[in-house]
Formats: C-alpha cells, structure tokens, sequence
C-alpha cells in the first residue's frame, strides 16, 4: 500500500465487501470486532489518522480528536451521531458524516415488529409454550391489545418516524404525532394528528419514539411523561435508550403504570444481565438490532465510506451532519 496514501482509523472489524468502495483510497489500520471503546492500538495513529470510521458505540471525544491533528473526515456508520463531540469537529473544521434514509424501512419494520410483539404478548406466550405451561385453549390466556382503531402516538416525525406511520395504517391505528416542526403534508399524507408532547400521551394506546437522541430529548420519557401515559399503554423505543430515563421505566412497569415496553435501545447499552428490566415480563428487549438486515447495513457501509471519501478529497460530504464546516 502505498505511504502517501491517507491513513483512515476504522474502529471494528467489518466484512470486507462492506468496504470494497475504500479500495485503492487509503490506508487502513482496523480495530477489534467487538470494541467497546476506542483501540488503545488504533488510537497510538491518532496522531496520523486523516480520516475516522467509526460505529455509533464509540465516543468521539474531545480527546480522541486532539490526539489527531491531520483529521479531514469523521465518518459514522450511522444516521445517530450522539457519539460525537459535533461541536469539537465543527471548531476544527472536520465534517461529520451519517447515514440516513438507508435505514429507514428496516427500522421501521423492526419498530412494528416490537409493536406487535408487546400488542400480542409473544415473549411471554412463547416462553408459556416451550415451557409447558399451555395446557389448553385458554379464552382468557395471554390477552392483549386490538391494533385496529388503537392509537399510535409517534414521537419524532423525522423519516423513520414516517415510515412507521406508513405501515402502522396498514394495521388501523389511529395516528398521532408530535415533533418540533409539525407539517401540513404529513397530516394529509399520513391522516396523523399533530398533538403536544403531554396530549400525544395521554391519548396513545402505543408511544413509539423516533428522536435523534440531544439535549432536549435526554431523558425526555421520565415518572411525570410515564404518569402521563395509559395504564394499558406500551412504550416501543428504536431511537436511543437515553431519550428513556431507565430507573423510572423500571419503576413505572413494576407498579403497572404502563402495560408494556418493548426497547431495541436501552441505557446502558449493552445491558448488564443482571438488570432489573430483563427481570420483568413485560418488558421485550432486543439487542440494537434496528438497522439488522444484510441489505441495510451494507448500504450503511457504503454511504459511510462514500463520505469517508469524500471528505478526505475534500468534496462536501454526500451526507453531512454540520454543512456549517463549509462556510468557514
Ligand atoms: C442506529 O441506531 C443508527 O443510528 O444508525
């Protein structure tokens, strides 16, 4: 490989085919598949790294970028970038680039599929089976929710958000949303209602939540918002565990505040085994697996490296989360 070649960090080993795009481009040094934090082998070539793939398990730090002087492009295999200092890069100048729209549908899917599984209660009747506790037909064993004429509250209209609602119509739930810039097209096109934070709760059968995890929305679902909530409502989380205060979920699904939840996120992430919330039935955990399709996450792969590329020719990024770089 040629030295004068860019030398691009990528923080986890991935399929090679994912990355073919880089071939010829860069060098790479690759960290360990199942890093959890930043290789300290990786990070000893900060100081060379002109450019950064990197997962949305890792925190780009403050530190992590003055160690690396020569950086041109960060590049998330991701459309959330919670784990990066933006503010850091914007100062230096670096783009930030992210993957949106080619996850959408199989999030989506995956949201309704955790929809369906907490409507209809298929963990727990599941495990009933296999375990030997269906003994007959039973007219009052494990009851559920009617989806059609249920309502949907969507938190977050972005286009995951909207592809959500898509689908949900398909099922006959009424739908409503709340985001920060409600639009008149949605409401024809999707026949959703634009309702405030605190009414969107009081009125859905089912709260999905499809907000890029920031300041304004850590934390957001808490005791007062889960008070809010139906005592028959379930919670589907796909966006980021965070926007979830997790003691007070634990604590709001013990009392049979709310009915169920169902998370693909949680905090922390991973989840310890010995957590409170894989204690209760009527919680359905999956392990961040909303983008989990072989399709998705290759397209995901390839927008990244299509905006690692980019950056490190110094072309505007495909796919940029702060264009503000370019108007220094
Ligand atoms: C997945 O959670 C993503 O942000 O792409």
């Amino acid at each position: 490989m040629p030295e004068n070649l860019p030398l691009v960090l990528i923080t986890h080993a991935l399929p090679e085919e994912w990355l073919t795009l880089l071939k010829g481009h860069c060098r790479t040094l690759t960290g360990p598949m199942d890093a959890t934090s930043f290789s300290p082998e990786l990070a000893s070539h900060l100081p060379e790294a002109e450019g950064l793939f990197t997962l949305l398990t890792i925190p780009i730090t403050e530190k992590i970028l003055a160690s690396a002087p020569r950086l041109r492009v960060v590049s998330n295999m991701a459309v959330g970038v919670d784990n990066i200092d933006v503010p850091g890069c914007i100062r230096r100048g670096i783009p930030v680039g992210y993957t949106p729209g080619v996850l959408t549908e199989a999030t989506a899917d995956l949201t309704m599929a955790l929809l369906l599984s907490a409507a209809r209660r298929l963990p727990e009747a599941s495990l009933d089976a296999r375990e030997g506790r269906w003994i007959t037909w039973a007219p009052a064993g494990w009851l559920g929710m009617d989806l059609n004429s249920a309502t949907l509250g969507i938190i977050g209209m972005g286009q995951i958000g909207r592809a959500v609602a898509h689908r949900a119509r398909g099922f006959g739930l009424r739908i409503c949303y709340t985001d920060p810039h409600p639009d008149a097209l949605i409401a024809t096109k999707f026949d959703a209602t634009y309702l405030p934070l605190e009414e969107l709760l009081r009125q859905s059968d089912i709260v999905s939540l499809h907000c890029p995890l920031t300041h304004e929305t850590r934390g957001l679902i808490n005791t007062t918002r889960l008070q809010q909530m139906k005592p028959n409502a379930i919670l589907v989380n796909t966006s980021r565990g965070a926007v979830v205060k997790t003691e007070d979920l634990v604590q709001a699904l013990r009392d049979g505040r709310i009915a169920a939840a169902a998370l693909d996120v949680t905090d922390p992430e991973p989840l310890p085994q010995s957590h409170p919330l894989f204690g209760l039935s009527n919680c359905l955990i999956t392990p961040h697996i909303g983008s989990a399709t072989w399709k998705t996450r290759q397209r995901m792969a390839e927008l990244a490296c299509r905006n690692l590329l980019a950056g490190l020719a110094g072309e505007r990024l495909p796919f940029c989360v702060n264009p503000e770089v370019y108007n220094t």
